[in-house]
């Protein structure tokens, strides 16, 4: 009988690399690094391991390309060969069954908390409102030019390393973020004001790596929607920057939304035509779909095989993007594609205290300890046990912040 689930379609891409069904793992923060952000054994294990889970692209998480500048303890760093072997066995088992591997390449800009960073960098200096981080300080030409040449250089290892793709992480609040949105780019130069300026640092890194890397190299954009604040990056002016990297050729759009300061990706807005569409970005990405040819991919809140596979099948969207589902279910992917109807456990994590829910760092550490678990050859966890858990997770937050201080002082 031929398979109808739709998704088990493959999807080519201008590149030319297909995709084998239209399942990503998307970018979640591994957080196994060393304490000087370098590759270990461990992510041959974990991609391994969610290679056999069957989806057609696994992209990492953040992988940064300066290693004075990381969003979190324990983050990978690429600025030069020195890792090339393990990255070498990191795409390799990724790619072990057929599936697509992507690094995706980051820079926080001011988004860089500071127990890691004492002198962060941004389009302006303008602070977040948060005591966890230090107000940074606006970047020169010399630097904006300095960090394009880093993307590239960092896209350019990891291709001789053998990942399929990139992908620039232009959305949550990042560097690239901060110079597409007005709130964070006040500067008056070339990299600011109009949304022409604005788009310039994230349409130089596209142009730079394609042109070192090739044709043949995949290079996609998670982009925000919105930044859902007052006076940011608006939902035309991201359909306008799509437009624009469409027309330069990029690969795949992967749509997300929020940032540190209004973590939206996580929650969604609880609508109720999202609630029953499971996704939260679905209705920009309809509307985003009549104005770009690239393929889009479409993460956060996606729990269940049917409302995946109506997604796939309405045409609003070309893949779907997962993340804690698989931090929990390595194996999801296999089951949405043999048509079991499945449905993910993935649930709010709550603990009774509002003031600990509310914050980001408990949920994406949660996670994080899952992914590290993978990492270790055991099970992942998957329920959240109240305030135990909390108390887990925090220790473990503060073993890693321990370990990058030892390696730092
Ligand atoms: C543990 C964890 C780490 C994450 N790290 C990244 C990251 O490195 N880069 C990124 O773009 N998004 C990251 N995210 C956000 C996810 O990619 C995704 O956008 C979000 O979790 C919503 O998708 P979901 O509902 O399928 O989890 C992370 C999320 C989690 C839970």
């Amino acid at each position: 009988m031929p398979n109808t689930n739709p998704l088990s379609r493959t999807l080519k891409l201008r590149c030319g690399s297909v995709l084998k069904n239209r399942i990503c793992k998307s970018a979640m923060n591994e957080a196994i690094a060393t304490g000087e952000g370098r590759v270990v054994r461990q992510f041959e294990v974990l991609y391994k391991a969610w290679a056999e889970g069957g989806a057609g692209l696994l992209v990492t998480g953040n992988v940064m390309v300066d290693k004075r500048h990381v969003n979190e303890p324990l983050a990978v760093a690429v600025e030069d060969n020195r890792d090339v072997h393990l990255l070498k066995l990191w795409a390799k088992s990724a790619k072990s069954t057929g599936g697509l591997i992507w690094a995706q390449i980051s820079h926080p800009g001011k988004q860089s908390p500071k127990f890691l960073n004492q002198a962060p960098v941004a389009p302006s200096s303008i602070p977040l409102k948060s005591d966890m981080f230090i107000p940074p300080r606006g970047l020169t030409e010399e630097e904006i030019l300095d960090i394009i040449e880093r993307f590239t250089n960092t896209a350019s290892v990891l291709k001789d390393a053998g990942f399929d793709g990139v992908q620039l992480h232009g959305a949550h609040g990042y560097l690239i973020s901060q110079f597409l949105s007005p709130n964070h780019n006040q500067r008056e130069d070339q990299w600011g004001g109009s949304l022409e300026n604005r788009m310039r640092f994230v349409a130089e890194i596209y142009k730079s790596i394609r042109e070192k890397a090739g044709k043949t190299f995949a290079i996609g954009i998670k982009l925000n929607s919105s930044d859902f604040q007052k006076g940011g990056f608006t939902q035309e002016e991201s359909i306008e920057v799509c437009k624009a990297l469409d027309k330069l050729g990029i690969d795949m759009i992967e749509i997300s939304g929020g940032s540190w300061e209004n973590p939206v990706n996580r929650k969604g807005n609880l609508k109720e035509c999202t609630k029953k569409r499971e996704a939260y970005f679905l209705e920009f990405s309809e509307i985003l779909k009549q104005s770009v040819e690239t393929p889009i991919m479409v993460t956060g809140g996606f729990r269940s095989q049917a409302a995946m596979q109506e997604a796939i099948k309405s045409g609003v969207v070309d893949v779907i993007g997962l993340a804690r589902p698989l931090a929990i279910d390595p194996d999801l992917p296999n089951k949405v594609l043999s048509g079991i109807g499945y449905q993910s456990s993935v649930k709010p994590i709550t603990t009774g205290i509002k003031k600990i829910d509310d914050m980001a760092i408990m949920e994406i550490s949660w996670y994080t300890d899952q992914i590290r678990r993978i990492s270790e050859g055991k099970e992942p966890k998957t329920k959240v046990c109240g305030l135990l858990s909390v108390i887990e997770v925090l220790y473990n937050f503060w073993r890693r912040g321990q370990t990058v201080k030892r390696v730092r002082t």
